[in-house]
């Protein structure tokens, strides 16, 4: 018998328990064809094996020997930095033409390249790079004579131009710190292992700089596999194949549990005081770099003699598309930094519409290269698997898999909380009482987003502790908004409470998952070395937005 009519509960290869009728695949299939298409990997650039790595290895020398000053200066970005020859040296480069860039791979090399030479300019020395020049004599303020951080010609030109073609901003974004930037010690040996990573470029040279990009190399291979997994499982719940649905999540749950623990190996070999002090300066973009020394941004000398200043947060792993591919996949929402989960309804019901917020996770995809940004935004429009678990709950064995993986995206969340507060919050409170009691004959000391002091911005908010970005949230506040938020879409009652911020109904008993000496209250506390602190007192992190 033929029955076209849809069960809840119905199955490919069984009968559906609702009428115990064998339904026809045709009718899931018939409506799966209406859908759009889930377009292939390969047309964003994506490796169905290394994920958003790319998929052959990336070059560690252009091959073009036109390209030798450039190889040349990377080579030796730490005697030169040391040296402080660097700034003259780029000066003096020659402007190096993109034409002789063939191979997509060739232009990634020369975005690295050209990423870590104008992060190594910029920051570089005792200042942000500075040089005077003057206004137009016909601007008003024609007889001032300013002060402008910009990038020389020599860099910005060829830069400028290779970020048109990736579609990527001119600063050292993860894309050229982490994806284009290692290779495999032993290339018969996997890449989603640590222990046959390394990189091909550092600011610093040091250990702690490569470990701190390759356990993101590393969770980015690890992860990569998950990416044609779920993109089948979409294709599966298109045609209720409820059994590949469940099955998928069970390994992506796995799969996240392991990036977990990847995650917590960036304490092995990356000390927080080498990242706060020697390694994250050096990424710092020109976003809200007022108290680093960039009041006004970077000016990029493009030629034009039109060349305006511009702000570019730096580099950060929040730029990871894997990361957001998970929650996108999973339905799981980030609201604007500082929105409740109600309020835009509450806001839409009074008839106001909600004030502008800063998005800072969407924010982040102008920051990834454009292929994997539109692979993102076609995940979006394909996404169904919370759509397909919520219209199925009867199916328990699919929902514990849904709301596992839920689970394992909170928690490594909430192990990455610690490692800020470990490598940031922490280290912003030494130095902050560090300078408190400096000598006044003591060595000046450089000027960057290490040494940068919010208290003499803009939050100076009587009664306020908290020192704010200009988006209004501090540090830690934002990262558990993203963290709570992965919980929200949990489908299990009880895992909901479990992965709730407390008791939803009136305190009843239950276990709240682990969230790392985290109070009732929300409050953070950490166990250092002279006590323990409270870590609602954040500043900006990497991009310090
Ligand atoms: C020493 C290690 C790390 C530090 C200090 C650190 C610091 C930060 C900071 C400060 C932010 C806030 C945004 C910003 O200012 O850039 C952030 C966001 C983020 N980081 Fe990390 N991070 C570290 C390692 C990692 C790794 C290895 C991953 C990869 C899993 C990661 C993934 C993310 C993501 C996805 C966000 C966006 C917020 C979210 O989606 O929850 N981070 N990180």
């Amino acid at each position: 018998m033929i029955v076209i009519k849809e069960h809840s509960d119905y199955h490919l290869t069984s009968r559906c328990r609702e009428c115990q009728t064998d339904h026809l695949l045709i009718e899931a299939h018939r409506r799966s064809a209406m859908l759009p298409p889930i377009l292939p990997l390969l047309d964003f650039d994506i490796s169905p094996e290394n994920g958003f790595l790319p998929t052959e290895l990336p070059l560690e020398l252009l091959p073009d020997p036109y390209y030798h000053k450039w190889e040349s200066i990377v080579a030796n970005l730490q005697a030169l930095l040391l040296s402080k020859r660097l700034r003259g040296v780029i000066e003096r480069l020659p402007t190096l033409s993109t034409t002789r860039l063939e191979h997509v791979s060739e232009w990634r090399r020369a975005y690295m390249l050209l990423g870590f030479m104008t992060h190594a300019y910029i920051w570089g020395g005792d200042k942000p790079q500075e040089v005077t020049f003057k206004k137009p004599k016909t601007s008003i303020r024609s007889i001032c004579t300013d002060l402008a951080q910009r990038v020389p010609q020599s860099i910005a030109i060829p830069f400028l131009q290779v970020c048109a073609r990736l579609e990527l901003p001119p600063v050292a974004t993860y894309a050229g710190v982490v994806l284009w930037n290692f290779k495999p010690i032993f290339s018969d040996e996997p890449i989603d292992s640590l222990e046959n990573l390394s990189t091909l470029t550092t600011f610093t040279g040091s250990l702690d700089e490569s470990w701190f990009y390759l356990v993101s190399v590393a969770i980015e291979a690890r992860g990569g596999p998950i990416i044609p997994l779920m993109l089948d499982a979409i294709a599966a719940a298109r045609i209720n194949d409820s059994r590949t649905v469940t099955e998928s999540l069970h390994t992506f749950a796995e799969r996240l549990d392991e990036l977990g623990s990847l995650l917590q190996r960036m304490y092995e070999n990356c000390d927080p005081h080498v990242f706060y002090h020697r390694i994250r300066p050096f990424l710092a973009g020109s976003k809200n770099m007022a108290d680093a020394g960039l009041p006004n941004g970077v000016i990029y000398e493009d030629g034009s003699g039109q060349e305006k200043y511009t702000q570019y947060g730096g580099g950060s792993n929040a730029q990871s598309s894997l990361i957001q591919f998970f929650d996108i996949v999973l339905g799981v929402e980030h609201r604007p930094t500082g929105q409740k989960r109600d309020e835009s309804s509450e806001s839409e019901q009074e008839g106001t519409a909600p004030p502008p917020r800063h998005n800072f996770i969407q924010d982040m995809r102008s920051y990834m290269p454009g292929p994997h940004r539109r692979f993102l935004e076609h995940v979006s429009s394909v996404a169904n698997i919370r759509e397909y678990v919520g219209s199925h709950t009867s199916n328990r064995a699919l929902s514990i898999a849904y709301d596992a993986c839920l689970a394992m995206l909170r928690a490594l969340r909430d192990k990455h909380i610690q490692m800020v507060s470990r490598y940031i919050i922490i280290k912003s409170r030494e130095s902050r009482s560090n300078t408190r009691s400096i000598s006044p004959r003591a060595a000046p000391q450089p000027i960057n987003i290490a040494s940068a002091s919010k208290q003499q911005g803009k939050d100076v908010r009587p009664g306020s502790k908290k020192l704010r970005g200009t988006g209004g949230t501090a540090l830690i506040p934002f990262l558990k908004q993203a963290r709570d938020e992965t919980g929200e879409p949990a489908i299990d009652a009880w895992a909901k409470r479990l992965l709730s911020n407390g008791p939803a109904d009136g305190g009843a008993n239950f276990a709240a998952l682990g969230k790392m000496g985290e109070h009732a209250d929300g409050e953070m506390e950490i166990v250092g070395l002279a006590g323990t602190w409270a870590m609602d007192d954040s500043e900006g992190g990497l991009c310090h937005w």
